[in-house]
């Protein structure tokens, strides 16, 4: 099992200076809000997956006045060590050094050392558009499947490509149907090898989260996701072909797997319109413990967890069913943030498990 044994802070985000030690087991962040406790988690997501789980610039994790962060982090896995190191400069580029090795291709890194977060801004996952839902499972495939990350990159690339020429033919107002044609050879067959895979994905996942939502829910309700995908249709690369005209106008490509999204229902009904608070809060909770038990069992190891204050946002039901999973050996390396130090100690005060607590 790999767990993050140390971590030294430069100018990240609100940190000047920070050095700790983590325990193997669990790890609790205490403090006051705003004392710095989830981005001390995000730091540790930085170290797993390259970048921040909040913010979509790296600039913004450069703590305010800076010239540049850094992060560095060592990752006990069985007898090795491995130092993981994550730089940005104002104006210069993200580096991220593998024991001292800097990659050529930062997405190289990606699940090598797993992670999973549960954050209370998790429930947007039910209410936001596609986009963010699209964003969970791909991330979840790219550190369980190389290829499927490669081949996602490769698509976004050219998507972007293909409307920068969409763009270009509406502006000087011609059109190249040869040249456009080449993008679609490129594009169509990368989209037809991540719905697939997305499609096979969902096969497996779906039976995992609808366990995790009775678990946590104990109740007779029954949960569904569901696959959506144009991809779908039978005629799909006639559709693509027709789209071309309506792509023209709109300056970008209107289908795609870049449309796919995933649809959250409650006994057949659709869980934003219908689900209560405390469905949507379960709903979530048990996609985020499916995507644990997904990567262990892809990886043959347990994503490290990141738990920020989740005791705040669920009811004592549900705190009771996590505690329970905690002491039951059933997670790797936990970090839980808390506001309330007292209430930390008397959750896991009686527990037999090793136990670091650092006051921020
Ligand atoms: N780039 C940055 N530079 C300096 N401070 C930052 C930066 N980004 C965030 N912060 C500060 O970090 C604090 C919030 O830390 P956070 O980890 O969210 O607190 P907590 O989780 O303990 O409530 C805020 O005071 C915010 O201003
Ligand atoms: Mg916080």
């Amino acid at each position: 099992m790999n767990v993050s044994s140390k971590i030294n802070l430069l100018n990240f985000k609100n940190y000047e200076e920070l050095s700790l030690q983590f325990s193997a087991q669990l790890n609790c962040i205490v403090g006051p809000n705003g004392s710095g406790k989830t981005n001390l988690l995000d730091a540790i997501h930085y170290l797993c997956l390259t970048k921040s789980a909040f913010n979509a610039q790296d600039t913004q994790s450069i703590r305010h006045g800076s010239e540049f962060f850094l992060i560095d982090g060592t990752f006990q896995e069985e007898d090795k060590k491995h130092q993981i190191t994550i730089s940005m400069k104002v104006g210069g580029r993200k580096v991220v050094m593998y024991d001292k090795k800097a990659y050529e291709r930062i997405s190289e890194h990606i699940g090598r050392f797993p992670v999973v977060l549960i954050a209370p801004d998790d429930t947007d996952l039910v209410r936001d558009s596609g986009e963010i839902r699209r964003k969970f499972f791909d991330g979840m495939l790219s550190q369980i499947d190389h290829e499927y990350l490669d081949n996602l990159i490769q698509y976004n690339t050219i998507l972007k490509q293909r409307n920068s020429l969409l763009k270009q033919f509406y502006e000087r107002n011609y059109f190249d149907k040869e040249l456009l044609e080449t993008y679609n050879v490129l594009l169509l067959p990368l989209g037809y090898a991540l719905h697939q895979r997305r499609k096979t994905f969902m096969e497996g996942f779906a039976p995992v989260f609808r366990q995790h939502y009775q678990y946590l829910s104990e109740s007779r309700e029954e949960v569904d996701l569901i696959y959506e995908s144009e991809l779908f249709e039978e005629n799909f690369e006639y559709e693509f072909s027709y789209a071309t005209r309506r792509d023209l106008q709109l300056q970008r490509t209107t289908k795609g797997v870049h449309k796919d999204d995933y649809v959250f229902e409650i006994d057949r009904y659709a869980l934003r319109k219908f689900g209560s608070q405390g469905q949507q809060k379960s709903f979530v909770i048990a996609l985020k413990l499916a995507q644990f038990d997904v990567i262990r069992q892809a990886k043959g190891q347990k994503p490290l967890l990141l738990l920020d204050d989740i005791f705040d946002k669920l009811d004592d039901m549900r705190i009771s069913k996590l505690l329970e999973m905690i002491s039951k050996d059933t997670f790797g390396q936990l970090f839980i943030t808390d506001a309330r130090p007292e209430r930390t100690k008397q959750l896991f005060g009686q527990s037999s498990i090793e136990m670091a607590i650092f006051q921020m």
